[in-house]
């Protein structure tokens, strides 16, 4: 018999039970479907709406419930639908028709709302760890990298040179806001919805404000239509983890690149690498490949969520039912991401000769050429037409800047003395920028000491 079976006169097709039922992904959700129905059942008792032993057996009741579920030993059935039913169900097994009470003046809509929000700020504060044991990871290969010069790139060509602990200070920025995103969206995600009731409120006198408090929330949802048929805090949730893949993913595009013979920069721990079933030399950067395909799901619950939203009138809809799977599936999949990241990321090794011999072997000081011009009386616009000509003449020669001689130098301009030399050289490109943010060994060394703070302050 269905809880809500009195007003049938029939049995729900079986195929039906099936199809609507949520059971088998919102079981999930146990451990917050009883901790708010432990606070509803505290507050019922303390506004005197049940009586206090009823509550009491009913708290037992569920906690007993629980551990049930936690051990594998409830049995858990489409036929009661979702897990709000299935633990109302088991409550009744388990303490007889007083559990009947636990329901008064709430409904799965509210219920279902605050589970979800449960699930949230516990999936938050999970991710957000997660995000800074990455950010350290990238902190640590920074640091011991801070003399590490490679080519920074623009259209992937060879533009300036950059410090590599530079290029992983940008990721743990980047990182940076991804948590504060997270953080940012607690104050929407921790609200109660509970006492919003079916869609319009509840006759019963009960405190919702109470039940808040009990669940560590910092306020309530403000109106009761709202908070049942909202589910922007679900998509705030997706698209800030859309955007931690987003920048996963970038980052593992460079490890998989920097990989390759053709960049040789890294080599990813045996570890952390797979092997081809036919070709015996080969070792492949399975894991940064794997976190930049699965941006595709992550990206694909956001829209999937946000069309799942469009169009529904208020208030709750069955199509609501569909905002779990894609929420649980994000959370899993960068969960499982961040944790593989940070200990790939330390385990790297760095390939400092390779990186420095890209970088004397290409044109990326000829900024600097132009510069040292400009320092010496030229207009920009000129300079920058001289030093064209000057790598134009180079690549034709098969020479790099610093092959040329004093005398070759001045047949381009008089201005060039024997210091061009010295500016040249890739460490005093690198250590030129000193503007701050920039790629100069004491910028970088400034960046981290912040980043570290903000580590230490979250
Ligand atoms: N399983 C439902 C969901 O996840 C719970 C709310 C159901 N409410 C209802 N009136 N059918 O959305």
């Amino acid at each position: 018999m269905k809880l809500w079976g009195g007003r049938f006169t029939k049995p729900t097709n079986e195929l039906v039970d099936e199809y609507a039922s949520s059971i088998q992904f919102d079981k999930k959700l146990a451990v917050y479907d009883v901790q708010g129905s432990l606070a509803h059942v505290a507050m019922l008792k303390k506004c005197e709406i049940i009586p206090s032993e009823d509550a009491n057996t009913i708290a037992e009741g569920l906690k007993k419930v629980l551990s049930k579920i936690e051990a594998g030993e409830a049995e858990l059935s489409n036929e009661h639908e979702d897990i709000h039913m299935n633990v109302e169900k088991l409550l009744i097994d388990e303490v007889g028709p007083v559990g009947g009470r636990l329901h008064t003046g709430r409904s799965r809509n509210d219920q279902v709302a605050l589970d979800m929000r449960l699930y949230l700020r516990d999936a938050i504060a999970e991710l957000s760890d997660l995000l800074k044991t990455v950010q350290q990871s990238l902190i640590t290969q920074a640091k011991a990298n801070i003399d590490t010069v490679m080519p920074g790139y623009t259209h992937l060509q060879r533009a300036q040179p950059v410090l590599f602990a530079h290029h992983m200070m940008a990721y743990v920025f980047m990182f940076q806001r991804d948590v504060e995103r997270f953080q940012d969206s607690l104050k929407r995600v921790n609200k109660s919805p509970l006492g919003a009731g079916a869609l319009a409120g509840t006759t019963f006198p009960i405190d919702r404000h109470f039940v808040a408090d009990e669940l560590g929330f910092d306020g309530i949802c403000e109106n009761s239509l709202d908070a049942v048929s909202d589910r922007d805090f679900v998509v705030e949730f997706l698209s800030n983890s859309a955007l931690v893949s987003t920048h996963l993913s970038r980052l593992c595009e460079e490890l998989v690149q920097w990989s390759s013979a053709e960049f040789n920069f890294v080599e990813l721990d045996d570890s952390f690498t797979t092997g081809s079933s036919m070709m015996p030399q080969k070792k492949n950067p399975d894991v940064a490949e794997l976190v930049r395909g699965k941006t595709g799901r992550v990206y694909g619950h956001l829209m999937g969520m946000l069309t799942t939203l469009k169009g529904l009138p208020l208030a709750y809809n069955k199509d609501m039912q569909e905002d779990k799977e894609g929420m649980f599936d994000a959370h899993e999949t960068l969960k499982g991401a961040l944790q593989l990241f940070a200990p790939m990321i330390e385990s790297m090794k760095v390939n400092k000769e390779s990186m420095y011999k890209a970088v004397s072997n290409d044109y990326s000081n000829a900024t600097d050429l132009a510069d040292y011009l400009v320092n010496k009386g030229m207009t920009f616009r000129e300079s920058h037409a001289v030093v064209g000509e000057v790598v134009l003449n180079c690549i034709e020669q098969n020479k790099y800047l610093l092959d040329l001689t004093l005398k070759e130098f001045k047949q381009y301009t008089e201005v060039i003395d024997e210091d061009i030399f010295d500016v040249l050289m890739p460490e005093a490109v690198v250590n030129a920028r000193s503007v701050e943010g920039g790629t100069a060994k004491d910028s970088v060394l400034h960046q981290i000491t912040k980043a570290e703070k903000l580590l230490e302050s979250a």
